[in-house]
C-alpha cells in the first residue's frame, strides 16, 4: 500500500491508479464497518483509495476532536489487509493551511437533526469531503448508511456541485446484538455498553409499529420506550430519504432515525425503509 500526507504526493499516486478507482475516506479508528466498505470497494473497482483525516472542520468547539480516538498504527495495518492500493492520510494544516476560508453549505438538509444538536457539523463535512474528492477524484464514493443523513447530504453536494462520481451506500454493519458499529463505542463503559443496542431496538419497535399501522406519534412513543432509561434521548423521528424532512405518515423511500446520549457518549444509528 503507498501512502501520501500532501495532498501533491496524493494526487500523483491516486492519478497514476488504473481505473475505476473506488475511494473510502474515513477519521480512523478502523472497525469493521469501515473494512464493509472497503470490500465493497474492492469488489466493484480495480483499484480502492482511502483516506484517514480526523476533520477539525466537522467537530463543535465541545466536542471530542482531541480525544478521539486514533490508532494509525493498525488502520494502516488494517487497510493494507483490506486491499487498499493508496492511503491519504494528511495532517490539519496540509488541509487546511493559514488562511483556508471555504465552506460548502448544502442548506435546510445540513440543519436538521444531526445539523441542529451540532451547529457547523455538516459544513465541515461537506468542505472537507469536496476536498478529498478534488483531491482523489474517485470514480465511485463508499459511504456508510450509518451515518446516513452525511450519506444523503455528500449525494446532494454531489449532484448540486457537479461532482463527476458515483456515491455507493453500503448497509450498516452492527455487532451481534445489534448495536452499529461504530469509533465512539470504545468510549462506552461495560454498563453503557450492555445499555446501547436499545437504541438500534427502539428504532426496530418505531419499524414494527409503523408496519402493523400504528400512527406515527404512537410509533415513536413505543420506540422512546425501548431504549434504556439510563439514556437521553436527542431524537427518534421518521424522515423521508432524499431530504431528511420529518414524515406525518409512512411514505417510502424514508428512514426511522435516532440519537442518544449513553453517559457522555452520543451514538446514532437508522433504519432505511423501503419497497
Ligand atoms: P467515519 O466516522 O470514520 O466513517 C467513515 C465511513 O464509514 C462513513 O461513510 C461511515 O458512514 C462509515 N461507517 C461507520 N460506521 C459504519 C458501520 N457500522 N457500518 C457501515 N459503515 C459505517 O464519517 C466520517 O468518518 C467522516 O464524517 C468523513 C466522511 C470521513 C468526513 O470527515
Amino acid at each position: 500500500m503507498d501512502s501520501a500526507v500532501t495532498v501533491e504526493r496524493a494526487r500523483a499516486l491516486f492519478g497514476a491508479l488504473p481505473r475505476p478507482l473506488g475511494f473510502v475516506p474515513t477519521m480512523g479508528a478502523l472497525h469493521g464497518g469501515h473494512l464493509e466498505l472497503v470490500r465493497r470497494a474492492r469488489a466493484r473497482c480495480a483499484t480502492v483509495g482511502a483516506s484517514i483525516f480526523v476533520n477539525p472542520l466537522q467537530f463543535g468547539p465541545n466536542e471530542d476532536l482531541e480525544s478521539y480516538p486514533r490508532d494509525p498504527e493498525h488502520d494502516r495495518e488494517k487497510l493494507a489487509a483490506a486491499g487498499v492500493d493508496v492511503l491519504f492520510a494528511p495532517e490539519a494544516r496540509e488541509m487546511y493551511p493559514p488562511g483556508f476560508a471555504a465552506a460548502v453549505d448544502l442548506g435546510a438538509l445540513g440543519e436538521r437533526f444531526e445539523g441542529a444538536v451540532r451547529p457547523g457539523h455538516f459544513r465541515g463535512v461537506a468542505t472537507v469531503v469536496a476536498k478529498l474528492l478534488n483531491v482523489v477524484r474517485p470514480d465511485v464514493l463508499f459511504l456508510g448508511q450509518k451515518d446516513a443523513q452525511q450519506a444523503v447530504l455528500v449525494g446532494k453536494m454531489i449532484r448540486d456541485l457537479d461532482f463527476a462520481v458515483e456515491v455507493a451506500i453500503v448497509p450498516t454493519v452492527r455487532e451481534s446484538d445489534g448495536l452499529a458499529m461504530s469509533s465512539r463505542n470504545s468510549y462506552l463503559d461495560p454498563t453503557q455498553r450492555a445499555q446501547a443496542p436499545s437504541l438500534h431496538k427502539a428504532l426496530l419497535r418505531v419499524r414494527d409499529a409503523l408496519e402493523a399501522g400504528r400512527g406515527k406519534n404512537d410509533a415513536i412513543a413505543e420506540g422512546t420506550a425501548e431504549l434504556s432509561a439510563a439514556a437521553k434521548l436527542d431524537y427518534l423521528d421518521l424522515v423521508d430519504a432524499r431530504e431528511f424532512a420529518p414524515l406525518e405518515r409512512l411514505r417510502l423511500p424514508a428512514y426511522i432515525i435516532g440519537a442518544a446520549r449513553f453517559g457522555s457518549t452520543r451514538l446514532i444509528d437508522n433504519l432505511w425503509l423501503t419497497s
